[in-house]
């Protein structure tokens, strides 16, 4: 019976069967939970709409505003504010039960608000031990930066006019797959300078809409207090980051890019919370344990932050509201969560290698089987949401490194309900490739092994680089491969140097391997696209608070006389492949060629031939191509091509300008039932389409 559960999951991989019980085990778990959640809340949408009850709200009706928090074991708790001079006496909550629920309404004064839009406020507690305490609000909406304190305090964002959606969220378009745009706010200005979210849907929206991406994964929103953090140590979850602008701004970008067609989706932080304690989560109720694991078990030791306490029924609240509040009032299409193999296991990750082996994911020991229950509940919460708003689809990313079985299958497979996990093996191999070998030394079969190395069934977002690489302390592809060069050399004025031609030519076809045989999904992270020079440091003392690196200088593509413009044209040309043609979307590539010799990679993926020359120097006049479909063949995509600052060494005109074709023989060739011969220059991948098919 209960078998019934996991039957998908172990349709698709048989090897999960000696596993059954644990797999069956998650999914009680869940069914436990959710029948709890319904029997008391009614439902889980419900219990994800507390976001609308707990902290502070205006009524607009009434011109009441109300505040509801849940704070166990404290004797009093009271607002206060700039709207009542701090005083602890003037607005006491009242205890409206045994859990630790505390309410007030306060009514309006002359017929306005009793607290002001903007205005500060904190809660304060008389603890048990009879300390008082002051801390920020954990529902609050709004915190901004205090030069005098230093410190962010909590704000009543009730603006008179809030911002008015115009356009619907844009459909998942079945054959396309998702192209990624990873973005974040502050640095999307060349200028040394935290750039807004107004600057961004301005100047940064069209740039995404015209390489072709369909999705945005905006970094660091939730709000951190420390801005070299990059978002990862959250401090207000329920309050996007005010560095930016307004919570009305935010909702004009993410309007804005729903009207270009951009799914736009929340890198969410629910791994883990700042430690901080007067301007963040931590020791809200003067004990550690509150919403997190007491003890050494609620401390992540590398990252120096709290872990949250899955099995916590308010902390299931607080998350799950967390996760619909950014659905229903920002309008974010789905989230990348972040730090999932932290909340995979009890571990963390935390030096352990992962080999594949399945007692590595499925041992009592291991795995953390309340945060699994909570990262499914939080599937089948968009799931209510997509039933409650006319089927609206919302998109889930997972950031796991552990390769956990059956993470990527929906909950009524067996799975945990994430639709992606990003291939984080993929830029690793990169990096060491570029870091160790000489070129000739490149292993094709390594490459691919690496590439299409993944779980039948689970779908994968393949990137050659993300925000990880581009950080301080690590280095870019464009880095790697051009170093310093990319100062001097990169301007079309001063001749081609063998680095640069290098360079440009191994970007554009890390980037084409990695998008065509790599996932169901293509990640790029802002910059990367053109080759940005430089890591990415944020301001921090060690640095002198210097701007200079938390910039991305969206500049140099426009500059006419730099080479960065090739660069990013090829992404928009490989981008578009998928857009006209489908490749992502469609099943594994047939790998019909690694020549470990010539440097050869040729696979077909959906009827498009593409073909790879890795080989530094060796060029093929006439390259011997196996090819399944029979028929006329066209280029449709030239890495050489002097338009994507090549050599152009292809001329696939001829004489009166028109696209050559190239005419398949019917012969056998690498287990291919035809073959075709092409020109193969070094360090140049082409992509063939069959020109009855050609766009
Ligand atoms: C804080 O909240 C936790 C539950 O989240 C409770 O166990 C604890 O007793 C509270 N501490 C104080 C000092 O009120
Ligand atoms: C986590 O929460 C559960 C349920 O509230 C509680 O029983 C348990 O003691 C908490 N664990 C830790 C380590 O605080
Ligand atoms: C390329 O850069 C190097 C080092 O940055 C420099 O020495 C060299 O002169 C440059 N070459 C050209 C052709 O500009
Ligand atoms: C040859 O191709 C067929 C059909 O594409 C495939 O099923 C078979 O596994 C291939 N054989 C080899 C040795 O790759």
């Amino acid at each position: 019976m209960s078998k019934d559960l996991i039957k998908g999951a172990l349709d698709i991989d048989p090897w999960l069967e000696p596993y059954s019980a644990s797999l069956i085990s998650r999914q009680l778990q869940y069914h436990q939970w959710l029948e709890t959640l319904e029997k008391s809340e009614g439902s889980l949408f419900d219990f994800a709409s507390s976001y609308k009850k707990y902290g502070l709200h205006a009524d607009k009706a009434t011109k009441a505003i109300t505040i509801t928090e849940y704070i166990p074991d404290v004797q009093l708790v009271s607002l206060v504010g700039e709207f009542n001079g701090w005083d602890v006496d003037s607005h006491r909550l009242e205890k409206k039960n045994d859990f630790g629920l505390w309410q007030l309404t306060i009514e309006p004064v002359n017929g306005d608000y009793a607290i002001a839009h903007d205005s500060k406020y904190k809660i304060s507690m008389l603890t048990a031990a009879g300390e008082r305490i002051y801390r920020l609000d954990p529902w609050g909406t709004r915190a901004t930066f205090d030069k005098y304190t230093t410190l962010y305090e909590g704000r009543f964002w009730n603006p008179e006019l809030t911002y008015t959606f115009k356009h619907p969220r844009p459909h998942l378009n079945e054959v396309e797959g998702l192209k990624i745009y990873e973005a974040h706010v502050g640095i999307s200005s060349p200028e040394p300078k935290i750039a807004s979210y107004k600057e961004f849907t301005q100047n940064t929206l069209p740039v995404i809409h015209k390489l072709g991406y369909n999705t945005i994964q905006l970094m660091a929103i939730m709000e951190h207090a420390y801005y070299a953090s990059f978002g990862y140590q959250v401090t207000n979850f329920f309050s996007i980051s005010s560095r930016y602008g307004t919570p009305e701004e935010l909702k004009e970008l993410i309007d804005e890019a729903h009207r270009l067609g951009i799914r736009v989706l929340l890198d969410v932080v629910h791994s883990h919370s700042s430690k901080n304690v007067e301007d963040g989560l931590n020791n809200f109720n003067g004990t550690d344990h509150y919403l997190f694991h007491g003890g050494p078990k609620g401390n992540h030791d590398l990252w120096d932050s709290r872990l949250f306490n899955y099995s916590n029924y308010e902390t299931l609240r607080f998350l799950l509201s967390n996760l619909k509040f950014y659905v229903d009032v920002y309008g974010f299409d789905g989230f990348r969560f972040d730090g999932v193999t932290s909340m995979l296991y009890k571990h963390h990750g935390l030096s352990y290698g992962f080999s594949g082996d399945y007692n590595e994911y499925f041992n009592q020991d291991l795995v953390d089987n309340d945060a699994i229950t909570y990262l499914m509940l939080g599937h089948r919460l968009l799931e209510e949401i997509s039933e409650a708003d006319k089927g609206a689809l919302f998109t889930t990313v997972a950031e796991d490194v552990s390769g956990m079985p059956t993470l990527c299958l929906p909950i009524s497979k067996g799975g945990i309900g994430f639709d992606y996990r990003l291939s984080m093996a993929i830029p690793d191999m990169w990096i060491k490739i570029l870091k160790h070998l000489r070129d000739e030394e490149w292993d094709l079969g390594n490459i691919v092994f690496t590439l299409t190395n993944r779980r039948h069934g689970e779908k994968c977002i393949a990137y050659s680089e993300s925000h990880d690489q581009a950080l301080v302390g690590d280095k870019t592809l464009a880095f790697w491969l051009m170093d310093k060069e990319m100062y001097t050399n990169m301007s079309e004025l001063s001749p081609m140097t063998e680095t640069v031609s290098r360079g440009l030519a191994l970007h554009k076809m890390i980037r084409l391997v990695t998008f065509a045989l790599g996932g169901e999904g293509y990640l790029n992270f802002e910059g990367n696209e053109f080759g940005h020079p430089e890591w990415l440091d944020f301001p921090r003392e060690g640095n002198d608070d210097s701007y200079h690196y938390a910039r991305r200088q969206f500049n140099l593509i426009h500059d006419d006389l730099l080479r960065y413009k090739f660069l990013f044209r090829f992404d928009s040309a490989m981008l578009e492949l998928d857009t006209k043609y489908g490749v992502l979307l469609t099943p594994q590539a047939y790998i019909s060629l690694k020549h470990e010799i010539d440097k050869v990679l040729v696979f077909e993926r959906n009827g498009l031939l593409f073909i790879f020359n890795f080989h530094p120097t060796q060029s093929f006049p006439d390259y011997k191509v196996g090819v399944e479909a029979a028929g006329e063949y066209q280029i449709v995509l030239d890495s050489d091509s002097k338009e994507l600052g090549g050599f152009g060494r292809i001329n696939d005109l001829d004489s009166a300008g028109n696209k050559i074709s190239f005419p398949t023989l019917p012969e056998q060739w690498n287990n291919r039932s035809n073959a075709l011969f092409i020109y193969v220059p070094s360090r140049t991948a082409l992509v063939l389409q069959l020109k009855s098919k050609v766009k």
